[in-house]
């Protein structure tokens, strides 16, 4: 481990090179436990990820547990994963096949069962000071006052009511997620502890849950405050002495304004990774409305002044919901009243708007406002689901395209790209969550099903569509492993072209030159055969028209006009 963190002071950005290719999955989905995860990862390694991030693993209670993020003790492994030796085998088994390994660290809440929760219910004064617990309810109503609730219909209410203690308790998130008080200096020092022997064990990547909620102020709205940045720069550095070979991942669902500054600056960096929940969200946007504006809108506005360290995490779906952060402006400038924008996108991906393609569900619905988030697979929101139900081939053949497009839009913009377990190869909405009464409450649990082996053991038939996907995923990440402009650090800038649906974006080095060293990515996103022209040398003052296509091996002519792409269909250039 002390070589390893040497080794990557020397190479300090060691995560950003175009092989950094990640996958996230549920343990118990996918193998059961860590035992069985070592033959697991024969698989993994032919679809070609480089970094594994195993959703929450550690001691949480044996019902409600919101998917593992209560956890009733930061230093152990829950028992139904395997034991510490087999996660111990496992990391070293990944480390072999240069497989990083992330976990996640909850830092807002611990579950109820925490013993430090229990010794507060108990009425030990000194864990009842780790938590915000008042039997005041003045003091109650003063924060409901400044500050929204996370899951209005699920959990409504900031406090929880404990008849142990006669108080209410602060749980921002779920009644069993007990906030932490960081203002006592114990509850920093004992989960920094809990952090570092993680690292110390081999852990690469921290992803730490839910930061902006870690500082709470009375008459403030108690989120992204700056003690919040200052928590993180404390956390960094624990890290960056400790074990300099470990990065941290950010979970920071904001406005994009709010997400930026947890990269921090040069001279004082907090995340070295961070979602990039809007790209996500303008996916599924442009997707839905045949056009390529929302996404080009946050292209261009991709910040590229951060850290030479930081890097966006891109994703199609990852374990919660869909919210619908669209930029608004943009959503004007195309002529949509954001409010009917957000009611067509929840119902489109619903499946109750007229005509649409997809298969979901909606999350924390709220029937004052209409508002609404959206769940379900990247296969059944994509129209395989509904295409496989209507045994209607050219429907699935269009849901594959749109699945494979998605992902191929994720593999070049600027970032790294996670998968979403199951979305591989296709895997439809597991329903059965509603049938389970410790989930049923809770739509998210629609894409966390068990991993479909049975599918995936059938991938060298390349008639299914789960096999389609496999093999197109499984090239665009060997395309992007060649490709060290695809890397996280580079430029993208995007062009005009004469159709909205067509996105085209151009990847150069980060020190952009006007040389030739350019890739140059066009794609359709609508399900019609579109006519276009674009004009590179306009922007790029080139004289090359002749490329090729790095996926379909084609060449293709840019003085050719118009270009057609059919459905969905997208190039990736490079100069020929
Ligand atoms: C994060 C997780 C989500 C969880 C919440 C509370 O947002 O992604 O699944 O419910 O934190 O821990």
């Amino acid at each position: 481990m002390l070589a390893l963190d040497a080794e990557r002071q020397g190479n300090p950005l060691w995560y950003h090179n175009s092989s950094f290719i990640g996958l996230m999955l549920y343990l118990d989905n996918f193998s059961d436990s860590f035992a069985n995860m070592e033959a697991r990862l024969d698989y993994l390694e032919e679809l070609g990820v480089t970094y594994l991030h195993i959703m929450p693993i550690f001691k949480m209670p044996t019902l409600l547990n919101d998917g593992g993020y209560a956890v009733s003790d930061f230093r152990s492994i829950d028992s139904r994963y395997g034991s510490d030796e087999e996660f111990d085998a496992f990391l070293r088994a990944c480390r072999q096949r240069n497989i990083s390994v992330c976990l996640d660290f909850v830092l807002n809440h611990s579950s109820d069962e925490h013993d430090w929760a229990m010794r507060a219910k108990a009425g030990e004064k000194a864990y009842q000071e780790r938590y915000f617990i008042t039997d005041d309810k003045s003091v109650v109503q003063a924060y409901e006052e400044h500050v929204n609730e996370v899951f209005p219909a699920t959990a409504p209410g900031n406090f929880t009511y404990s008849q142990e203690m006669n108080s209410w308790v602060l749980t921002t998130f779920n009644h069993f997620q007990w906030d932490l008080n960081y203002k006592n200096p114990e509850v920093f020092l004992d989960m920094t502890r809990d952090l570092l022997q993680w690292a110390n064990r081999g852990v690469d990547i921290f992803r730490f849950d839910a930061i902006p909620y870690i500082w709470k102020e009375w008459g403030t709205n108690s989120r992204n405050l700056p003690q919040v940045h200052t928590l993180m720069r404390m956390f960094r550095l624990a890290l960056e002495i400790v074990a300099p070979a470990t990065i941290i991942k950010g979970e920071v669902v904001m406005a994009p304004s709010a997400v930026g500054p947890y990269f921090g600056s040069q001279k004082a960096p907090e995340c070295h990774l961070l979602y990039n929940f809007t790209f996500m969200v303008e996916l599924w946007n442009a997707l839905a409305i045949r056009d390529s504006r929302p996404l080009r809108a946050l292209i261009e506005k991709i910040p590229h002044d951060i850290p030479s360290g930081a890097s966006w995490i891109n994703y199609v779906r990852c374990h919660d919901d869909i919210g619908w952060g669209f930029n608004e402006t943009v959503a004007r400038q195309m002529g949509f009243d954001p409010f009917s924008h957000r009611q067509f996108l929840i119902k489109f991906y619903e499946g109750s708007f007229e005509s649409s393609f997809s298969r979901g569900q909606l999350y924390e619905f709220d029937s004052e406002t209409l508002d609404a988030r959206n769940c379900g697979t990247c296969a059944s929101l994509c129209g395989l689901e509904k295409g496989l139900a209507e045994q209607n081939e050219w429907e699935q053949e269009l849901a594959v395209k749109r699945i494979v497009l998605l992902h191929a839009i994720c593999v070049v913009v600027s970032g790294i790209p996670v998968i979403y377990s199951g979305d591989e190869i296709g895997q439809l909405n597991d329903y059965s969550y509603t049938f389970d009464f410790t989930k049923s409450h809770d739509s998210r649990f629609l894409h966390r099903g068990k991993f479909d082996w049975a599918l995936a053991n059938q991938r060298h038939d390349l008639n299914l569509p789960s096999s389609k996907i496999f093999h197109a995923i499984k090239r665009l990440i060997e395309v992007r492993k060649q490709q060290y402009l695809l890397g996280s650090a580079n430029t993208l800038t995007t062009i005009e072209t004469s159709d909205h649906a067509i996105l085209a974006t151009v990847v150069t080095p980060l020190e952009r030159d006007y040389s030739t060293e350019l890739l140059l990515f066009l794609a359709n996103m609508s399900e019609f055969q579109k006519r276009f022209t674009v004009d590179l040398a306009l922007h790029y003052l080139l004289e090359i028209t002749t490329f090729k296509c790095l996926i379909q091996g084609r060449e293709v002519n840019l003085d050719e006009n118009p270009l057609i792409l059919g459905p969905y269909e997208f190039l990736l250039l490079s100069p020929a």
